[in-house]
């Protein structure tokens, strides 16, 4: 009994040591093989209890009950300890470099076409005018015919278009939207709308794409006149380049308009010295206008007699051109970015 007791005691000193010294989870397992397992010396002593009288029994059980628990207790601690030195040392390895520079992203302007189009409908809201829509695939109705371009109409030359079929085209013109916006107003006025949008012709040279862009105005109501038409015009002119700029109007002809002009602004290059921008003359044109005609008035359901307008047209795409100095229409339509993000006030 004393013997053996020597020898737990032994074993029991031996274990502990062998316990601290553990650096891996190798060697744990081992010490725990070594120690607690069921071929473990603890349990060969145990099994020399066989020989002992109860009372040694009870006592040495005791005793060897102990010593396994707090083997068993160190190797646990030792466990978690190795653990815990295992994910320091992954945190270490996986700390962040707050110092890193960021990837770097590029921000994304506003196109010059689209920068004309907000500044010529701020303008015109200012004004008290409602912005309308109209489709792209228009009916030959009311790309033509409402705004009295008949078949067979000289007028229709102008406008070379996209046909889809005999009576569907891409619309040429804006102009179509004057014809949507007095039908559904059911002959009864004021009407005052701006209709920016794209527009489709067979065109294709420096100053000619075949999608570009117009914004429509019209305004309908009593007691309208040509002086309605002009001050508008200067409003917006003065608005969009400059107070000091003046408008000129030059008799025209639409089929849509009567009387019809063309409105050009003094050039605010020069100042209407005369310069390459406009090309010696001091004056730049903007678009077409006039009083709407009374077929027009009368093909959408307004009394002609009681009713009158006037309708302007602004071309964005030349407006671009002129304002930020681009010298080919297609260059708005490659969407190159490094010529986009040159316009950009932001
Ligand atoms: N739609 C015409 C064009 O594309 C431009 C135009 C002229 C519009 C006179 C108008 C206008 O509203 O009154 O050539």
């Amino acid at each position: 009994m004393e013997e053996n007791k020597n020898e737990l005691e032994l074993i029991h000193s031996k274990a502990l040591e062998d316990v601290a010294n553990v650096k891996t989870s190798e060697d744990l397992q081992n010490v725990r093989n070594e120690y607690l397992s069921k071929k473990s010396k603890l349990m060969s002593l145990m099994a020399s209890m066989r020989e002992m009288t109860k009372e040694q029994k009870a006592e040495f059980g005791q005793i060897i009950n102990k010593i396994k628990t707090e083997i068993a207790e160190k190797v646990e601690a030792k466990k978690e300890e190795l653990e815990a030195k295992a994910l320091n040392a992954k945190l270490e390895k996986e700390v962040i470099d707050f110092t890193l520079p960021s990837r770097s992203y590029s921000k994304g302007s506003k196109h010059p076409f689209q920068m004309v189009v907000d500044e010529v409908s701020q303008i015109f809201i200012g004004m008290g005018y409602d912005i309308a829509e109209g489709p792209e695939v228009e009916t030959d109705e009311y790309n033509f015919e409402l705004l009295n371009v008949p078949k067979g109409h000289p007028a229709r030359d102008m406008q070379d278009s996209f046909f889809i079929n005999e009576s569907l085209l891409m619309r040429s013109q804006t102009s179509p939207v004057q014809a949507h916006v007095m039908k559904a107003a059911n002959g009864v006025g004021p009407i005052k709308i701006i209709s920016p949008g794209k527009v489709y012709r067979r065109d294709d040279d420096a100053t000619h794409s075949h999608q570009f862009g117009q914004i429509e105005g019209l305004v309908i109501d009593k007691n309208i006149n040509m002086g309605n038409l002009l001050s508008t015009l200067q409003l917006f002119v003065k608005k969009m380049f400059g107070e000091k700029r003046e408008v000129r109007l030059r008799s025209s002809y639409f089929p849509f308009t009567e009387p019809s002009v063309e409105y050009d602004v003094s050039c605010f290059n020069c100042g209407g010295k005369g310069c390459s921008l406009c090309k010696g003359t001091g004056w730049i044109e903007i678009g077409g206008a006039g009083m709407v005609h009374p077929n027009v008035l009368k093909m959408s359901g307004f009394d002609e007699k009681e009713y009158q307008g006037f309708a302007f047209g602004v071309g964005v795409d030349r407006i671009a051109m002129l304002k930020y100095g681009i010298d080919d229409i297609r260059k708005l339509y490659t969407n190159d970015k490094r010529f986009n993000k040159q316009f950009n006030r932001d």
